[in-house]
């Protein structure tokens, strides 16, 4: 949800770097929320922290900025928030200040005890401003703060992150500047984000890499229920009793910070749907022994324990599902064991049945979906065996999970996700594939059809996006005042239809309804009336012939009521040339694998109609990329 940063340096930088890193370090944020943003510094010599926060977006912070400057500083933090707790605001905005002015801090999550925490402090004096739960934890960490002077003569701000994280329910990921230790930036961290950025006289702390990527790819994983202190020479990590943690992971980023820019689209968005064929050709590289056969000895799981696996449980959210359900229709048909999809806010309430046979599998582009994370934890308690697909090195669910499969899309910013959901299946098919081969459920020369037919998929997504994209432009312009859209879709095409109708609905605010095409007699038909524009996903007449037919009839019977059919189907298919009003083309592949191309066209489409609407494509209301919050 929101975006977090800090930097401390060893000397006082004539550049005001610690303003720059977090104002930077909030633009590649940004993606997390976007309600309002502000930053707080420290420098030897300032009494009090310097601060700014302004509501809206990053750039009216900015202004103000540039307009009231702020001191030169050694060390700073920033935030860019996504409301829970308060309405959008400049008193709501972050950072929140002790009382007395010396420390400021910033803050992901929730604090479920807020209410009486502020009692409590209201009882002994401390006045509030805002109607944040994010200002109880500033004015709590104040009065620790203090106390720990009043009997020590020293200020330890480290010491009263821990002890303040202690008396905290819920989640959180906070940070906090002194201004009587004004060379360091501390933190912590309950069921929230955050990693740090290691680097020669300075470090860095962050959401997620993104934070820091542009300064260091050096980083560091810091656990749960973990404390961190970093000045620009030393990055020191505890547990929230004190206890020194010495086996924090390291890592080198894998990517650019030039990979999260727009590098000349219009939106990350653009750019984003056109590195699919990317996302899907990284996610295979590197997965095959000599002979072509699959090798994820990345996993570490033990071939036996693989072949034990007798039930797939997958769990994850929004598009992840979506990916998961294309998962069960390969995974099933490949390796013959039952695979559930189950959205992971959902899993854990319903007593679900586990076993140590049971292979959960979350996927999650963030890795921070809190949803989620909780679906695995759940899971691991009653003795599954978690894996996670993810996009995102350092985050939670993979270090929480047994074993992880990384997607390589690399950065996702755009808050709709596209390139993760390709990379997302790939993964899935993958995993399925080396299912298949461990418990010999599939022949030699059928793994190796399949994995020569998914090295093909780049170039066909390739041939959609060069040849499609003007087709599915002008058709979105001319739908861009349609008040409603159906997607129907069938087998792998169902998923596609829901992703379809996501993608539109999240970023052109346009409702949408998707679902199986099979149920459209038994309720769904009702809502089609003359002009109601219909995207159908139409397998191919090739191998699944009935499944085809089943569609186009679909097809017949809005057409028959009036229906816009616009059919995303398979070059040459004359049904869909017949009946459909407008047809997005996809070059012929298995059935399967479809998914990997038919959803490229219905991300153009929702990115043509959010233009078309002058939208803000990247950034569509009420949304965060990663939803740390259940
Ligand atoms: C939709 C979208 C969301 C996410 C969902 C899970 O475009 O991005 O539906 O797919 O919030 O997020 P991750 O994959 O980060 O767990």
């Amino acid at each position: 949800m929101c975006g977090i940063v800090g930097y401390a340096s060893s000397t006082l930088t004539a550049c005001g770097k610690p303003l720059e890193v977090c104002l930077q370090g909030l633009e590649r944020l940004e993606y997390r929320g976007y309600d309002s943003a502000g930053v707080a510094l420290v420098a030897p010599g300032l009494d009090t922290v310097a601060w700014r926060k302004r509501a809206g977006r990053l750039s009216n912070l900015v202004e103000s900025l540039e307009a009231h400057p702020l001191p030169e500083a050694t060390a700073g933090i920033g935030h860019t928030r996504w409301a829970t707790n308060g309405e959008p605001s400049d008193v709501n905005a972050h950072p929140h200040m002790s009382q007395d002015g010396k420390i400021g801090l910033i803050h992901n999550g929730i604090i479920e005890n807020a209410a009486q925490l502020k009692f409590d402090l209201q009882t002994e004096g401390y006045s509030f401003v805002s109607s944040t739960d994010s200002e109880v934890v500033a004015k709590l960490l104040g009065k620790v703060a203090n106390e720990i002077i009043e009997r020590t003569g020293q200020p330890d701000l480290f010491e009263a992150m821990r002890r303040t994280a202690r008396m905290l329910e819920g989640a959180f990921t906070l940070l906090a500047v002194d201004s009587r230790q004004p060379g360091i930036v501390v933190g912590a961290r309950h069921d929230s984000p955050l990693v740090v950025g290691l680097s020669e006289g300075e470090n860095f702390l962050g959401s997620d890499v993104a934070a820091f990527v542009a300064y260091t790819k050096e980083a560091m994983e810091l656990g749960q229920d973990q404390a961190v202190c970093v000045s620009g020479d030393a990055v020191e990590v505890t547990d929230f009793d004190g206890n020194p943690v010495t086996d924090s992971k390291r890592f080198t980023v894998n990517w650019d910070a030039s990979a999260a820019q727009k590098g000349g689209w219009d939106s990350y968005m653009d750019k984003e749907i056109h590195e699919d064929p990317k996302a899907v050709a990284d996610t295979l590289l590197g997965r095959f022994g000599p002979e072509g056969e699959l090798n994820l000895d990345e996993l570490r799981i033990d071939p036996e324990d693989i072949r034990q696996v007798d039930k797939i449980i997958i769990v994850a959210c929004g598009t992840a599902s979506y990916a998961g359900m294309v998962a069960k229709y390969a995974i099933e048909h490949w390796v013959r064991i039952p695979v559930e999809v189950e959205l992971a806010h959902e899993f854990r309430y319903r007593d679900p049945i586990l076993t140590s046979r049971t292979l959960v599998v979350a996927i999650s582009q963030s890795g921070e979906t809190m949803d989620t994370l909780m679906a695995l934890r759940h899971a691991r308690e009653q003795g599954s065996r978690v894996l996670a697909i993810c996009n995102t090195q350092g985050s939670t669910i993979p270090r929480e999970s047994d074993a992880v499969l990384y997607t390589h899309a690399g950065p996702e910013i755009a808050v709709a996700s596209t390139k993760a959901f390709v990379a997302q299946i790939v993964a899935a098919y993958l995993l399925g594939l080396y299912l298949a081969q461990v418990k010999g459920t599939l022949f030699r020369d059928e793994i190796h059809q399949t994995v020569d037919s998914l090295r093909a998929m780049p170039s066909k997504i390739e041939w959609v996006l060069d040849t499609q994209a003007d087709t599915v432009e002008r058709t979105a312009s001319s739908l861009v005042d349609a008040k409603s859209f159906l997607f129907l879709g069938r087998h792998v095409g169902y998923p596609v239809a829901m992703e379809g109708a996501l993608k539109l609905k999240e970023i052109a605010y346009t409702f949408t309804e998707g679902f199986a095409a099979g149920e459209l007699k038994h309720g769904p038909i009702a809502l089609v009336e003359p002009g109601e524009p219909i995207v159908v996903i139409v397998p191919s007449a090739r191998g699944r012939g009935t499944l085809h037919k089943k569609v186009v009839s679909a097809i017949e019977e809005v057409k028959a009521r009036g229906a816009f059919v616009i059919a995303v189907a398979e070059q040459g298919d004359p049904d869909a040339e017949e009946y459909a009003d407008v047809v997005f083309w996809r070059p012929a592949c298995p059935t399967l694998l479809s998914p990997l191309v038919d959803v490229v066209p219905l991300q153009l489409f929702a990115l043509d109609m959010a233009k078309s609407k002058d939208l803000d494509v990247d950034k569509p209301r009420n949304l965060a990329k990663s939803v740390t919050v259940e």
